[in-house]
């Protein structure tokens, strides 16, 4: 009987992904699918002595992840730090120019500094891999980049953030405000101290962004994503949104057109029957078009300790089975940004909700408005609610132009009967 090779695995941060790797791999040291088995050989996070719910004393510690990353003891490098920068991009950087192969879970690394660190890691023939940086437990990353590569994408979009979910399912689900929410979905540990990546919608960017780069062959180009988070959803919008058929999600979507790639993250409006509307709480889910394939759609948990890890072995197993592809679908010297798409011309159906005074004449200057502008309503709501300075009125209009909307939402602002500006939410186009 031949020997199986030992992979000697150096983990860098131990928070919740890393607590679940290295739960993983001591309850199942007989984890070979490969062939190969992974034992965690060195350690590294910013504290030693934080309580942890497992036992690191026997493992070799590194203060300096760079130092685990480059150890002659380290055979593979999974790096769960986090962050665009700093240790996590030093140690990456630095365990791929020793041509180790690199596991990680950083969106933000990749979605940031993909294009340099694939054309890093293929000149040095080594894997990096990053299965659990998008949608956690559900197999998004090697769906898009291998599955379906031989299929043409036209389009991903959907749920990419478990915590903005979470939030506006409670939002509506309990009648609470977003502060509210997002203040006790801290207090129980679902949503970041400091939401801001999450509830900015900048995690869910960094997703869509990486989704983008494999599903079209091109450089991840984070810095042309259009992005806006939940936190100015009111829950006025959640309730008139749900009396005319709809559910508020933030879905991250990326399209390609002949003009190039738009990638947008907003709250947008899901009819209540959508799959999209259906995954509630922390899920994720996508839709993914193909020119062969058609429609697929996956839902699944987008983060947690369980699922996360489980992508992480994953992505061990293809490091031990010896597997090595372009880092992003094509090789690295042939990915270039791709040419973002000025979304002020994308086509697309709007809600809009106005805070008017209720005297006569008022829908009416509002309708003509629309209609001198070129956009036409596809229905109208107006509702009385108690204790507000005006009375909301809400429509959806017709497909338009969003150069055009926004032209018409700027004359209806300055009509004398409206008193907020306007409040506008997108349909979702899936
Ligand atoms: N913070 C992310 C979310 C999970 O809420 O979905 C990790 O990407």
């Amino acid at each position: 009987m031949t020997q199986q090779k030992t992979w000697r695995v150096g983990v860098a941060g131990l928070g919740t992904v890393g607590a679940g790797l290295l739960t993983f791999l001591a309850e199942h040291p007989d984890f070979a699918p490969a062939g190969g088995r992974a034992s965690v050989t060195g350690v590294s996070a910013r504290s030693r002595s934080r309580p942890r719910p497992f036992d690191i004393s026997g493992l070799p510690w590194f203060d300096d992840p760079v130092a685990l990353a480059t150890s002659a003891e380290t055979d593979v490098f999974v790096e769960l730090i986090g962050g665009s920068d700093g240790p996590a991009k030093a140690a990456v950087e630095a365990a791929l120019s020793a041509g180790k192969p690199v596991v990680t879970a950083n969106k933000a690394l990749i979605a940031e500094h993909g294009a340099e660190l694939a054309a890093l890691a293929e000149s040095k023939g080594a894997p990096l891999l990053f299965e659990a940086a998008v949608m956690g437990g559900v197999p998004a990353v090697k769906m898009v980049r291998e599955a379906l590569v031989g299929d043409e994408i036209k389009s991903v979009a959907g749920i990419l953030n478990g915590t903005c979910n979470y939030i506006l399912t409670e939002m509506e689900a309990t009648g609470r405000a977003f502060a509210e929410v997002l203040a006790e979905a801290q207090r129980l540990g679902y949503a970041e101290a400091d939401p801001t990546m999450d509830v900015g919608g900048f995690d869910a960017a960094h997703k869509i962004s990486i989704l983008a780069a494999l599903a079209f062959g091109c450089a991840p180009n984070y810095a042309a994503a259009e992005i806006e988070g939940i936190a100015g959803v009111e829950l006025l919008d959640i309730q008139l949104a749900r009396d005319l058929g709809y559910r508020i999600k933030l879905v991250a979507s990326a399209d390609r057109s002949p003009d190039g790639v738009l990638v947008r993250v907003h709250p947008s409006l899901a009819p209540l029957a959508h799959p999209l509307a259906q995954a509630g709480g922390a899920l994720n889910a996508l839709f993914i078009e193909g020119r062969r394939t058609g429609r697929i759609f996956v839902q699944g948990p987008g983060a947690g300790a369980g699922p996360t890890a489980a992508a992480v072995a994953a992505d061990l197993a293809d490091v031990m089975a010896g597997a090595v592809r372009p880092v992003f679908q094509a090789p690295a010297a042939s990915l270039s940004p791709f040419t973002p798409v000025d979304p002020s011309k994308s086509i697309g159906r709007a809600y809009l909700r106005l805070s008017v005074k209720d005297e006569p004449g008022v829908i009416a200057a509002v309708s003509e408005t629309l209609a001198e502008a070129g956009v036409s309503i596809e229905s109208f709501l107006q509702k009385l609610v108690e204790n507000a300075s005006g009375v909301p009125i809400v429509l959806t209009t017709h497909a338009v132009a969003e150069s055009v909307l926004k032209a018409a939402i700027e004359r209806i602002a300055s009509l004398p009967a409206v008193l907020d500006r306007p409040r506008l939410l997108r349909i979702a186009r899936i």
